[in-house]
């Protein structure tokens, strides 16, 4: 459900979304996060490179969802700065947890969840110390679930995965993209991002339009030990740019409270609410998290089209989930139940 257990493969077939940017590119965008004007000159000294370089490195930024001002006389300056993805800070707010976690950081990367799971195909087996993340502050290549793209914007989003080792075989795996749903509720509530809702099977939603997205892969056999990559998108603060990529109805953190987080602070969050909810899942499946699940589901006693993988659909009235995760639909034959697809709200009150 929700789970792709031949990821390793699907992974290899990147799909570009974005250009990707230079290491020069970076080195100026974080010169020009202080909110000032840079003259080409002043960069190009400081970096060491000729202002023609600059003035390069810059043309394509908006494409990654930036804006970057450029006044004659007083140089470049970032519209909207970027607060920076930055370990020695995710660390520091991680706490005494800080030393569970492999931490890398990257500036860009094709996928988080790919990189991972090339990485899950190597070490199965072998000793892990500590619980493998990878945060990206640019995705080229940012895969959605049902082989859609993900789009996400320079500093506009939060973009990583992490891997963890089960001993459990892939159908131990049943409802884990759920409970993965409830874990990042519990931190949007801590951080003050309120009334998020969940939309089976692993959809983050706030007023119908998707905030956060949740991609599991599996890499491992039938008995075990399976490694379960799971990669989450949250959208921070979209460009208009980043938008108009994006065909559903999307929304933001600022938009719904109407201030940008620390988004280092969020990320140390996230990976102490998903590490603990991974504990909580190894410990008892799906069971416990259901009831959570369940008061925070969108359509639940709702009338719902499910869209099936075969391109079937069928109609029906949410009556919660099984154990396993799947959806419980009443439907004009009965209460049937389904573990995969994908649902869409047939009357919006
Ligand atoms: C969805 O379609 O809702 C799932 C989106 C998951 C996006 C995240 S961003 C980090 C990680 N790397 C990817 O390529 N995808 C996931």
């Amino acid at each position: 459900m929700s789970i792709d257990t031949q990821a390793v493969a699907q992974a290899g077939k990147i799909c570009t979304t974005l250009v990707n940017m230079k290491p020069l590119t970076f080195s100026i965008l974080r010169l020009l996060s202080n909110n000032e004007f840079h003259s080409g000159a002043t960069i190009a000294q400081t970096l060491g490179v000729s202002r023609a370089s600059v003035s390069n490195a810059l043309r394509d930024v908006d494409e990654a969802g930036l804006t970057v001002h450029r006044v004659h006389g007083r140089g470049y300056r970032l519209l909207d700065p970027v607060q920076w993805l930055e370990r020695e800070a995710i660390l520091k707010y991680l706490g005494g947890e800080a030393d569970n976690f492999d931490l890398v950081v990257m500036d860009s990367i094709d996928s988080t969840n790919t990189f991972l799971l090339h990485d899950a195909s190597r070490e199965i087996n072998c000793d892990r110390t500590g619980i493998h993340v990878v945060a990206a502050e640019l995705q080229t290549g940012g895969r959605g679930r049902r082989g859609r793209q993900w789009h996400s914007g320079l500093g506009g989003s939060l973009a990583f995965s992490m891997s963890w080792q089960f001993q459990q075989g892939a159908s131990f795996m049943s409802g884990l993209s759920l409970a993965i749903g409830v874990a990042i509720l519990r931190t949007f509530e801590s951080a003050g991002i309120k009334n998020a809702v969940l939309k089976w099977p692993n959809d983050v939603m706030y007023n119908l339009c998707k905030l956060a997205g949740i991609l599991i892969e599996l890499h491992g056999d039938m008995l075990g030990p399976t490694v379960v990559v799971i990669g989450v998108g949250v959208n921070l603060k979209l460009s208009d740019n980043i938008q108009a990529r994006i065909d559903q109805g999307v929304t933001d953190v600022y938009s719904i409270t109407g201030r940008m987080p620390d988004r280092n602070a969020l990320l140390a969050a996230l990976l102490n609410d998903l590490a603990t909810a991974l504990r909580e899942f190894e410990r008892g499946g799906f069971a416990p998290f259901k009831e959570e699940w369940v008061s925070r589901h969108l359509c639940e006693n709702k009338v719902v089209k499910l869209h099936l993988a075969d391109g079937s659909s069928q109609e029906g009235t949410v009556h919660g989930v099984a154990d396993d995760g799947s959806l419980l639909l009443q439907t004009s034959a009965g209460m049937r139940s389904y573990s995969g697809g994908e649902i869409t709200l047939c009357r919006i009150a």
